[in-house]
């Protein structure tokens, strides 16, 4: 039998999203039968970490209209007979790298009719980042066959704290009592049960069939409570997006008093509309049930959220 081969393509500042990825893929890497490559997505100019303030504003605009930055390139001929991507979302937009990434000639080349996996590794917010890996993925002629999501473990409320505090100083550690930032330990360990249903998969020749292999095994849980808002706040994000890349480019001065502006008013809105828009959406879920729950499916495919085959793969 001829080996399957893998391709693994990440990005991470903090080592976080290639803790996942190792854990998901360990049962592909221990296995004599499959072989695994793993690129890293280095940019030309590095995104320090931590951020300081304005660069971590001022890359909203670019990460929103998926404008790439330079990357260096990857120097490899091999096919694939399958792709775990795994990326971040940065301002409900795929992180920039992956967008550049997705953006090159590599990408064209490599991804063209082969099955993918999305690995997401964030904070709460990434079913519109989904929509624009999708519209990508589908440009580059890539069937996007699952999307396994990890999320920080502590609640909206905890995480609207305590994943900014872990951004712009470095630390994790928990404070006044909430949870400590990042995806939780224990959930990285257990994505382990991806990559053996994937062995499974893939000695069965199932990649072939461009349906989803991580089915029933809780891959993706969308909280309804946030689809709207996060709708409204990609076309926030576009219109504010698109006035401030007018007044300059990516690191220039002109953009400061617009950026701490454009940060004012995000704040005065999620004290005010965005609670009373929440409660106005809870009673518009409850009237229409229907919707919710077709939105909910729609935004967890290809995988879903069903558990049905968790004690196979524990
Ligand atoms: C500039 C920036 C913007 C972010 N925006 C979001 C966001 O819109 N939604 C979200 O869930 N997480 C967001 N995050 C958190 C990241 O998705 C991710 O959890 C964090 O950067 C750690 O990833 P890494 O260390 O593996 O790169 C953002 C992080 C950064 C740095």
């Amino acid at each position: 039998m001829n080996k399957k081969k893998v391709l693994l393509i990440s990005y991470s500042q903090t080592g976080q999203l290639n803790d996942v990825l190792s854990s998901l893929s360990s049962p592909l890497l221990n296995n004599t039968n499959i072989e695994v490559t793993h690129h890293i997505i280095k940019p030309k100019k590095n995104y320090p970490f931590p951020w300081n303030f304005f660069d971590f504003m001022d890359c909203f605009p670019e990460s929103v209209y998926l404008e790439p930055c330079e990357i260096e390139n990857i120097e490899d001929n091999n096919d694939y007979d399958l792709i775990i991507l795994a990326y971040q979302v940065w301002f409900l937009s795929p992180s920039i790298p992956i967008t550049s990434f997705l953006k090159s000639s590599w990408a064209k080349q490599k991804f063209k009719n082969k099955p993918v996996i999305t690995l997401i590794g964030c904070r709460n917010m990434w079913i519109m980042a989904q929509e624009k890996i999708k519209k990508m993925l589908l440009e580059l002629d890539a069937k996007l066959i699952d999307n396994v999501v990890l999320i920080d473990k502590g609640n909206s409320l905890e995480t609207f704290i305590t994943t900014p505090r872990w951004m712009l100083t470095g630390k994790k550690n928990s404070i006044f009592g909430l949870s400590s930032a990042g995806i939780d330990e224990n959930e990285i360990i257990k994505s382990q049960r991806f990559g053996k249903a994937l062995v499974d998969a893939l000695l069965n020749n199932k990649e072939k069939e461009n349906k989803s292999l991580l089915y029933g095994l809780k891959a993706v849980e969308v909280n309804i409570k946030l689809i709207k808002s996060e709708q409204i706040g990609i076309k926030s994000f576009m219109i504010w997006g698109n006035l401030i890349r007018k007044i300059g480019k990516q690191g220039s001065f002109a953009r400061k008093p617009v950026l701490i502006i454009y940060l004012l008013f995000l704040l005065s809105m999620i004290i005010t509309v965005v609670p009373i828009n929440m409660i106005i959406q809870s009673i518009l879920r409850k009237i229409n049930k229907k919707l919710a729950i077709k939105q909910k499916e729609f935004y967890e495919l290809p995988s879903g959220s069903g558990n049905e085959r968790m004690k196979e793969y524990q």
